[in-house]
């Protein structure tokens, strides 16, 4: 018993040494938690890089305990595994190792806007992965099977770089994705249908690849999509009759396809949250739905390069915050005092900047 009352000095000392280290420098005293395989796993990444011009990676050494190197974050308790890799913009090259595969406590990796070349990194183990940044560098090849196994991914950007391939299938594993960017790519195929089951999305942008075949229906039912951006693929198909009415989108982008159809006679009542409308370099025909007079929030409107004919709705003149509005080279038509009714409503629209009617009848 009497060892409980007076502890030895021992004991204590080590006690309070525990206890200062803990204070003072978390991480250095993890001398037991050295984590040699995260260690490892950043210098193998280290090698794979071939320019530095800005020498971002000029505090990676060993005497530095690799959570204090640039770029990198910890976990705040032992045993102080990477959870962050951060060198977005620092103009690095080189090859990203799939060493990254094994810090398996990583949640965010940002390397974009550097100039990385070949194919993506195996990421495969990483389950914690929510945010996978690998934006405009230079990666090539196809965006790999594995990735749809990373469940707990929120932001996937793998925009302005030169993948090949189709959009995984199983995109719609992914259930927790809120945004996906893949534009400016070389990606052909479809868009998957099952990127219609991930309920979360908020911000899809598939704009400049060379995707073909129509847009699928559930697309248009992800309730909290507040942009999407197909413009500039060779998409086929057109808008569905049965839009459902709880749409958040505020901007859509489908420019510059081979869209086809009448538009839903409903659409500026179900959008009707839109701030900007690109339709235009397409095939879209029948007459423009009065119902986008109703979308208030409405800036940018540009429906051109179509088959559109019959009268400009005058319903326009109701849209307050317009800027832009371009109707030229389709077959709209202007004939008689009723015809240009459009042009008086517009009086209404002060913020107008930018008309165009050109090219029609
Ligand atoms: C961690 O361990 C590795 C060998 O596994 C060693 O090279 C490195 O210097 C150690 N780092 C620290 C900060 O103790
Ligand atoms: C590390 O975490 C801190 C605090 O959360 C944050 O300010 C910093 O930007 C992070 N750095 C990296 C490289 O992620
Ligand atoms: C990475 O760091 C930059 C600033 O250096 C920051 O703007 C960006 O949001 C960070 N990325 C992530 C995914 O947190
Ligand atoms: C990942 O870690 C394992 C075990 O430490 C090792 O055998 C393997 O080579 C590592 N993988 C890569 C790509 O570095
Ligand atoms: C995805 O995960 C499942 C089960 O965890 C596994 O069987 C499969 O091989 C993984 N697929 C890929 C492409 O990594
Ligand atoms: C894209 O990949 C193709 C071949 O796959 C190659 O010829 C081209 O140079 C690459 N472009 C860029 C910008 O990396
Ligand atoms: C797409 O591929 C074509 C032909 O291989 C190439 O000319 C073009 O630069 C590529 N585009 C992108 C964005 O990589
Ligand atoms: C996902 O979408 C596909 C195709 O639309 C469908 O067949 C499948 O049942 C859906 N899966 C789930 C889990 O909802
Ligand atoms: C839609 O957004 C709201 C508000 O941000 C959120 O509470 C809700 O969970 C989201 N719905 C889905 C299916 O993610
Ligand atoms: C565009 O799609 C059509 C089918 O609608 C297909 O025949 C054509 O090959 C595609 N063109 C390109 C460049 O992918
Ligand atoms: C959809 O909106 C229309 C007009 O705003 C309304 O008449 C209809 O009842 C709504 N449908 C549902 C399912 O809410
Ligand atoms: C012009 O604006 C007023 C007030 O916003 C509105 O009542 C009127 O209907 C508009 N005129 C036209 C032609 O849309």
């Amino acid at each position: 018993m009497s060892h409980w009352k007076q502890p030895s000095k021992l004991a204590m000392l080590v006690v309070l040494l525990l206890l200062l280290c803990h204070a003072v420098d978390k991480v250095h005293c993890s001398t037991h938690h050295n984590n040699s395989q995260d260690f490892h796993s950043l210098l193998e990444f280290h090698k794979g890089i071939t320019s530095d011009p800005n020498e971002a990676l000029s505090n990676w050494n060993p005497s530095i305990h690799f959570c204090h190197w640039h770029g990198v974050n910890c976990s705040f308790t032992r045993p102080y595994r990477v959870t962050e890799l951060n060198l977005t913009g620092q103009n690095l090259a080189g090859q990203i190792s799939s060493s990254l595969g094994n810090l398996t406590f990583l949640h965010t990796l940002d390397l974009s806007y550097n100039s990385f070349s070949g194919p993506l990194p195996l990421l495969n183990k990483l389950r914690n992965l929510d945010v996978l940044f690998l934006g405009s560098n230079h990666l090539g090849d196809v965006i790999p099977d594995w990735l749809t196994n990373s469940s707990n991914l929120v932001d996937l950007d793998l925009s302005e770089n030169n993948l090949t391939g189709h959009i995984p299938s199983n995109i719609g594993f992914l259930t927790k994705l809120e945004g996906i960017a893949l534009y400016n790519n070389n990606l052909t195929g479809v868009i998957p249908p099952t990127l219609g089951n991930i309920s979360t999305l908020e911000v899809v942008d598939f704009s400049a690849n060379q995707l073909s075949g129509s847009i699928p229906n559930k697309v248009w039912q992800i309730s909290n999509i507040t942009m999407l951006n197909l413009g500039q693929n060779n998409l086929s198909g057109g808008i569905p009759d049965t839009l459902s009415n709880f749409s958040s989108l505020t901007a859509l982008g489908l420019n510059n396809n081979k869209l086809g159809s009448a538009l839903p006679s409903n659409i500026g009542d179900v959008f009707r949250h839109l701030n900007e409308l690109y339709l235009d370099n397409n095939i879209f025909v029948g007459t423009i739905p009065t119902s986008l007079g109703n979308p208030s929030s409405l800036e940018a409107l540009d429906l051109s390069n179509n088959h559109f004919s019959g009268k400009i709705p005058s319903s326009f003149g109701r849209l307050s915050k317009l800027q832009i509005l371009n109707l030229e080279l389709n077959m709209l038509e202007a004939r008689d005092s009723e015809g240009w009714q459009f042009f008086d409503a517009l009086a209404n629209c002060s913020s107008l900047n930018i008309l165009s009617v050109s090219q029609n009848l």
